[in-house]
C-alpha cells in the first residue's frame, strides 16, 4: 500500500468513518478557472471542516494569472463563500485551509515554469512534512493537458519528490473529443505516468446514489436474481436536466450532449446497472466488469443510425415560469449550430444476461426539471388472471401496469419499487403502489458532494471510482460512430424542441416503435 493512513474520522452525526489520508501536496492546474472555484475549494473546505485533510497537507494552485498568494487565498475564500455546501465560512475551518495554500503563477509547459513548481514543492515538503507525496489535478482547458503531463516528466515530478515520495495525477473529463484523440491522451499521459497513478474522472461516480448501485445490486439477495433478461423487458436511463447552457457556450457549442453527458455519465450508470458481479471490491476487478460491459454493447450499425439515435436542440421556452432564450441565442453558440442539447439512444448489450434486453437512453438541456433516474422495467407476468375479471365489468385497463424498480440517483435521492395490489373492495382490480425509500428520511444525513468524496479517494489511492484508460476508449467506440453518421447528415435532423418540454416528439418514436413509453420523471 503506499498511503499512509493516520486516523479514522467519525463524521458527525452517526455517520460512516472515512480515513483520514497521508501526507501530501496538492497541486491544482487551472487554479483561477471555474472548477478549482465552484468545486475543489468547496470540497477542500468541507474536508477541512470535518477533519478528514491529512494533518500535513498543502495546496499548490497554479496559473498563468500574475496573482500574489493572499490575492489568490482571498479569491479561494470568496468561492468557498458563495459554493460551499456548509453555509457561512467557518473562521477557524478557513484560516486552518488558508494556511495550507500557495500559489504559483506560471505557464508549466514552458520548462522555466515546470522547473519552479519543482523548487516550490522541494520547499513545500520541507515546510508542511508532505513528504514528497505529490497529488496533481489537471483543472485546465482540455488542450493543455498533454503539454503539462510532458513537463511534468521533463521535471521529473512525474515520480514523489524527496527519494521516497509518490505521484499521481487526476484529469478532468473531457477525455478526448473522439476514439482517436482520447487514445492519443492516453499515450501521451502513459509515457510519462503509470496507469495506477492515473485518475480519470466522471464525478457522476462520486455521488453516494450511484455508488449504491452496485451495493443494491451485490449486498441483497432478492434483486439480482431477477436482473437479467429473463423478467426484465428493458431498461432506461435519463438525464434530465432544467437549466440551458447560459454561460458555457463556447465549450458546450464545440461538445455536445453525446460528448459532455453520454460518452461518461450514462455509460458510467449503464455499465454499473449492466455490469457482472466483480471477483471483489477491488478497484481493478470492478473496473474490469465495467470494461467487459461497456464491450458488450453493441455499436449502433451505420443503417440503423435513424431508428436508434436522436439529436434534438431547445429552442426558446419556459421553465418553472423562467422565459429561457433558445439555445443558439447563447452567447458563444453559433447562430446556425446544429450541435445537440438533448440525445436519446436504443442500446442493446450482447452478453448472456442481457441478450435481447433494450436499454433507452436520454438526456437533455432545458427540461422541465432536473432528475437522473434509471428504471427496470420487468416483464408482464405470464398469464394475465386479472384481465378478464375487468374486462367483465369494462373497467380498467387491458394491461397491468408494469412492475417497475427505480433508483432515484438525483435529486429527491431514493429507490422506488411498483407493483400492482387489489384495492379494497368486491372486485378483483390491479392498482399500482409503490414501495419508496428516500436516502435523506432513510440514512438522516446529507451525501456528501461528489468532489469530496473523489478527492478524498485519489488522496488515498483508491481509484474504484476513477476511470481507467481502456475503460475510457470502450465508451468512445460506442459513442464515435455516432458522431460521424451525425456529422455526416444534414442539419434538419436535429429536432427542435422547446425549453421546458419533453424534448423532441420524435423521441416518443424513438421508443414508441417497440410499443413502449419513456416513464414519468
Ligand atoms: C457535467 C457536464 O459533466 O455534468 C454538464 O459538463 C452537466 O453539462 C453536469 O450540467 C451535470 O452534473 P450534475 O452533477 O449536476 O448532474
Amino acid at each position: 500500500m503506499e498511503t499512509k493512513v493516520v486516523a479514522t474520522v467519525p463524521l458527525p452525526g452517526a455517520a460512516p468513518a472515512y480515513a483520514v489520508p497521508g501526507a501530501l501536496g496538492l497541486v491544482i492546474f487551472g487554479a483561477s478557472g471555474d472548477l478549482t472555484a465552484r468545486k475543489l475549494l468547496p470540497a477542500l473546505y468541507t474536508l477541512a471542516a470535518q477533519d478528514l485533510l491529512p494533518r500535513c497537507f498543502s495546496v499548490v494552485g497554479v496559473a498563468r494569472s500574475e496573482l500574489g498568494q493572499d490575492d489568490f487565498r482571498q479569491r479561494m475564500r470568496a468561492a468557498v463563500e458563495s459554493f460551499s455546501r456548509l453555509g457561512p465560512v467557518r473562521e477557524e475551518v478557513w484560516e486552518r485551509l488558508a494556511g495550507t495554500i500557495h500559489y504559483l503563477s506560471a505557464s508549466v509547459e514552458d520548462p522555466q515554469g515546470a522547473r519552479r513548481l519543482r523548487d516550490l514543492l522541494a520547499r513545500v515538503d520541507r515546510a508542511c512534512g508532505t513528504e514528497g507525496n505529490r497529488l496533481f489535478y489537471l483543472a485546465t482547458p482540455p488542450a493543455a493537458y498533454a503539454g503539462i503531463v510532458r513537463a511534468l516528466g521533463a521535471a521529473g515530478l512525474a515520480s514523489g519528490g524527496d527519494g521516497r515520495g509518490w505521484a499521481r495525477i487526476i484529469i478532468e473529463k473531457p477525455f478526448g473529443r473522439d476514439l482517436e484523440s482520447a487514445r492519443q491522451l492516453n499515450r501521451q499521459v502513459l509515457e510519462v505516468f503509470r496507469e495506477p497513478q492515473v485518475y480519470r474522472i466522471d464525478h457522476y461516480l462520486g455521488k453516494e446514489t450511484v455508488q449504491n448501485i452496485l451495493a443494491f445490486r451485490f449486498g441483497n439477495s432478492i434483486f439480482e436474481p431477477l436482473w437479467n433478461r429473463r423478467y426484465v423487458d428493458h431498461v432506461q436511463i435519463a438525464v434530465a436536466e432544467d437549466l440551458g447552457e447560459e454561460g458555457r457556450g463556447d465549450y458546450y457549442d464545440q461538445a455536445g450532449a453525446l460528448r459532455d453527458m453520454v460518452q461518461n455519465h450514462l455509460l458510467q450508470l449503464l455499465s454499473l446497472v449492466g455490469m457482472e458481479p466483480p471477483a471483489s471490491f477491488e478497484a481493478e476487478a470492478i473496473r474490469d466488469e465495467k470494461v467487459k460491459l461497456l464491450r458488450a454493447i453493441r455499436p449502433i450499425p451505420p443503417d440503423a443510425m435513424a431508428e436508434r439515435t436522436l439529436r434534438g436542440q431547445y429552442t426558446a421556452g419556459v421553465i418553472g415560469g423562467r422565459p429561457i432564450r433558445g439555445y443558439r441565442e447563447v452567447a458563444g453558440v453559433a447562430p446556425d449550430s446544429t450541435t445537440e442539447t438533448y440525445v436519446a439512444l436504443r442500446l442493446t448489450i450482447d452478453n448472456w444476461r442481457w441478450a435481447g434486453v433494450s436499454v433507452y437512453i436520454r438526456t437533455g438541456k432545458a427540461l422541465p426539471t432536473r432528475v437522473t433516474e434509471v428504471t427496470i422495467q420487468y416483464r408482464e407476468p405470464p398469464l394475465l388472471l386479472f384481465r378478464h375479471a375487468d374486462h367483465a365489468d369494462h373497467e380498467g385497463p387491458d394491461r397491468l401496469e408494469p412492475n417497475r424498480l427505480s433508483l432515484r440517483i438525483q435529486p429527491d435521492e431514493g429507490i422506488a419499487l411498483r407493483f400492482g395490489l387489489k384495492p379494497p373492495g368486491e372486485r378483483i382490480r390491479l392498482e399500482p403502489v409503490v414501495m419508496d425509500f428516500g436516502y435523506g428520511e432513510g440514512f438522516g444525513r446529507e451525501s456528501p458532494e461528489a468532489y469530496e468524496r473523489l478527492l478524498l479517494d485519489a488522496m488515498r489511492g483508491d481509484s474504484t471510482l476513477f476511470i481507467r484508460g481502456d475503460e475510457v476508449e470502450a465508451a468512445w467506440t460506442l459513442v464515435t460512430p455516432i458522431l460521424e453518421a451525425w456529422e455526416a447528415s444534414n442539419a434538419k435532423a436535429v429536432h427542435p424542441y422547446p425549453a421546458g418540454s419533453w424534448g423532441p416528439e420524435a423521441a416518443e418514436e424513438l421508443i414508441g416503435q417497440d410499443a413502449r413509453q419513456w416513464v414519468r420523471l
